[in-house]
């Protein structure tokens, strides 16, 4: 059977010791090698990251998209003290046939345009670290590859017969839920649990108690510094509306909008009128219907309002989320497939219209 969700254990953040602690004046502001986080779970994976980093394992790093997954990949290489490189690779933009060769080397020949050979990004990393990223989008011929390699601590070339030694150490992350992947049989259970030896789940923003105002006073910081424009605050209101936003392109799509109102800002007072009609839109509360305690002599039309009630509460949950389909189911504790059903019978697909960039979701409601 397949494990749930990996919950790191720990009790108080001993991280302190190895990373930096920056205070930013009045705010009790914590980065932990420029990754910055005042929430109880993102602590205890500095404590993790810390303790797994000087060690040979292999790290698993999961979560939703932004949250912070190459970040937490840098700093395991950074400390390591590895005296190799980090050497990226993003398995899900290189095409098959040519990831192979990315990763493992070619010899000359040995396929129509290799001209030369060629040492892969493995042989890269050499005495240091390769950070696979988007590892659900490896074709299963790749997966068996790369499970080889980390048994064997051998790469072999393509085209070749020889296998060359590697000391590399592997970190990889998804977006995707591997176990799905896995049911799935889309990603093969033995390299699943070769790669996450010690596993690292990164939570969504929106779980992460007290982060998104620290996070936006420090983008915001850091856009006016690096403009050498006025140092810019925000009101508490803006600050609320930051925080009942349920981001779901995460830490990525607040640093964007905070460049964006950085650069638009014409004050050095942020106030509600420089944020986005999604982000400020948000209803606080959550008083979808009214009704009384007694029905109406002439009644009520049961299923109308039921209708009703439902769809109210997929748009105030699609609003929330900003168009985000997946995002709104979880608000809902719904099935996503259950909710895009929901959504297309009530003909609720064209109240919202998500942009099509990722970091810039739009709804029209
Ligand atoms: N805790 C944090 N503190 C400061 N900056 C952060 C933090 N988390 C993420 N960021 C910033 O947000 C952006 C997205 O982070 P990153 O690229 O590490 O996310 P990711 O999980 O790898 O995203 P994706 O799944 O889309 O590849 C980066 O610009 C990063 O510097
Ligand atoms: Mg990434």
């Amino acid at each position: 059977m397949l494990p749930n969700s990996v919950q790191v254990e720990s009790s108080a953040p001993s991280f302190l010791s190895a990373a930096q602690p920056v205070s930013a004046g009045p705010l009790r502001q914590t980065s932990f090698i420029g990754i910055i986080s005042e929430c109880r779970e993102m602590q205890k994976i500095f404590n993790v990251v810390e303790k797994v980093a000087r060690t040979k394992s292999t790290v698993l790093i999961l979560g939703e998209s932004g949250t912070g997954k190459e970040l937490i990949a840098r700093a395991v290489h950074k400390l390591s003290g590895r005296q190799g490189r980090l050497v990226p690779v993003n398995c899900g933009a290189i095409p098959e046939e040519i990831l192979e060769s990315e990763l493992f080397g070619h010899e000359k020949g040995s396929f129509t345009g290799a001209i030369s050979s060629r040492i892969g990004r493995f042989q890269m990393a050499d005495c240091g670290t390769i950070f696979l990223d988007e590892i659900a989008e490896m074709s299963p011929k790749l997966q068996v590859k790369l499970l080889r390699v980390l048994q064997e601590h051998k790469v072999e070339p393509v085209g070749s017969t020889r296998f060359v030694d590697v000391d590399v150490r592997v970190v990889a992350a998804t977006n995707k839920n591997l176990i799905e992947e896995v049911k799935a049989g889309r990603f093969r259970e033995d390299l699943f649990y070769r790669l996450q030896v010690v596993p690292v789940e990164l939570p969504p923003l929106r779980e992460r108690s007290g982060d998104v105002r620290l996070l936006a006073q420090h983008f915001l910081a850091r856009a006016s510094k690096s403009a050498g424009a006025m140092e810019l605050t925000f009101s508490e209101e803006v600050l609320t509306r930051l925080s009942n936003y349920a981001w779901p392109g995460n830490v990525r799509e607040l640093e964007n909008l905070i460049e964006r109102i950085a650069v638009l800002s014409e004050s050095e007072k942020v106030t509600e009128d420089a944020l986005p009609e999604y982000v400020r839109g948000v209803a606080a509360e959550c008083n979808v219907i009214e009704i009384g305690d007694t029905l109406p002599a002439d009644g009520i039309d049961f299923n109308q309002l039921v209708e009703q009630f439902e769809a109210k509460l997929i748009g105030m949950a699609l609003q929330k989320t900003g168009g985000n389909k997946k995002a709104a189911a979880r608000l809902l504790r719904l099935n996503r497939t259950t909710l895009v059903e929901k959504i297309k019978k009530k003909g609720l697909e064209e109240q919202v219209e998500v942009s099509l960039e990722e970091d810039a979701p739009r709804v029209i409601l």
